[in-house]
């Protein structure tokens, strides 16, 4: 973990390999990604047809705890692992909640969500409340002085940190062991007493039985992409949130997490079973 001191380089366009970010983008109909993204998507959905939806209910997932912590008073989001903006993004969704009062930063490593990020925020945003710095989840300190190096957030102030279908892309360390948890957990440290913590992550547990083989063959074809993924049990995502107090419904599939902060109007996602969703999803908040 403290080879935060080097911090992790930002990477380079690569239009050669696919990108988490881009094949991402591409389940949810955005057109920022390239026919390497394409195609292994394609591939993909071919082997797992339900994954624009699951895509879309975590996307859905994002929106509603936003609004929920928005009436819960949070004023201060920092999104990490925040993609392509596509169908809608965090400071829109604060913006009708609490217009012209949420402060937003965007953090990814990823240079094409970060442009794409910029070329919103100049459409859309207030640069006094909103912004996106290039960092590494796995360095924590660097990219929490980053993030204050913005100004945008007061870290005297509760925030909400969104780590939202990030932690199951692999966090390796120069020896390739998973970062992941490690990092969260100094992500906790760092937020402000009275803060928030909202994750959504795949889990291979629960699911059903029909689609744990494809699981499998999803894992290796990220893998084998060069963009390797982890699928998590319950109890190793519920302990991200640490001594964290999850939120009812505590932590559960995403169509089933406050349904009712949906938009109105918002098409629903028919899922056979909501464990079909495949991602599990909660909010933990930090004593004040
Ligand atoms: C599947 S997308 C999720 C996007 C968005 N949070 C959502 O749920 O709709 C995962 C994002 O995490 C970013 N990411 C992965 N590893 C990261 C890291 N180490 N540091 C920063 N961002 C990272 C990827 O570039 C990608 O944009």
């Amino acid at each position: 973990m403290e080879s935060e001191h080097e911090p992790y380089r930002p990477r380079p366009i690569d239009l050669d390999r696919p990108s988490i970010a881009r094949v991402y983008d591409y389940l949810l109909g955005g057109d920022a990604n390239w026919a390497v993204d394409r195609e292994l998507a394609e591939r993909l959905l071919a082997k797992f047809p339900l994954l624009r939806s699951i895509a879309r209910a975590n996307r859905q997932f994002l929106y509603r705890a936003v609004r929920r912590l928005v009436e819960l008073g949070v004023r201060q989001f920092v999104d990490i692992g925040s993609g392509i903006p596509t169908m809608g993004s965090t400071h829109q969704v604060a913006e009708e909640s609490a217009p012209g009062r949420a402060r937003v930063v965007y953090v990814d490593n990823d240079p094409v969500a970060v442009a794409h990020s910029q070329v919103l925020l100049e459409r859309t945003g207030d640069d006094a409340r909103h912004a996106v710095v290039t960092a590494d989840l796995r360095a924590p300190a660097v990219l929490w002085d980053e993030v204050l190096g913005t100004g945008i957030i007061d870290p005297d102030q509760p925030v909400a940190l969104l780590l939202i279908a990030v932690l199951h892309v692999r966090q390796p360390d120069p020896s390739g062991a998973d970062l992941g948890p490690a990092a969260v957990a100094r992500y906790r440290d760092l937020l402000p007493p009275d803060s928030y913590l909202a994750i959504s992550q795949v889990t291979d547990e629960g699911v059903p039985t029909d689609l744990e083989h494809s699981l499998g063959t999803l894992k290796q074809l990220y893998d084998d992409s060069g963009n390797p993924v982890i699928w998590r049990a319950r109890a190793e995502i519920a302990r991200l949130f640490g001594d964290f107090a999850l939120l009812e419904p505590g932590l559960t599939w995403t169509p089933l997490w406050h349904p009712e902060y949906a938009a109105p109007g918002q098409p629903e996602l028919a899922f056979p079973e909501p464990n079909h969703s495949l991602i599990l999803a909660g909010i933990g908040h930090k004593p004040a």
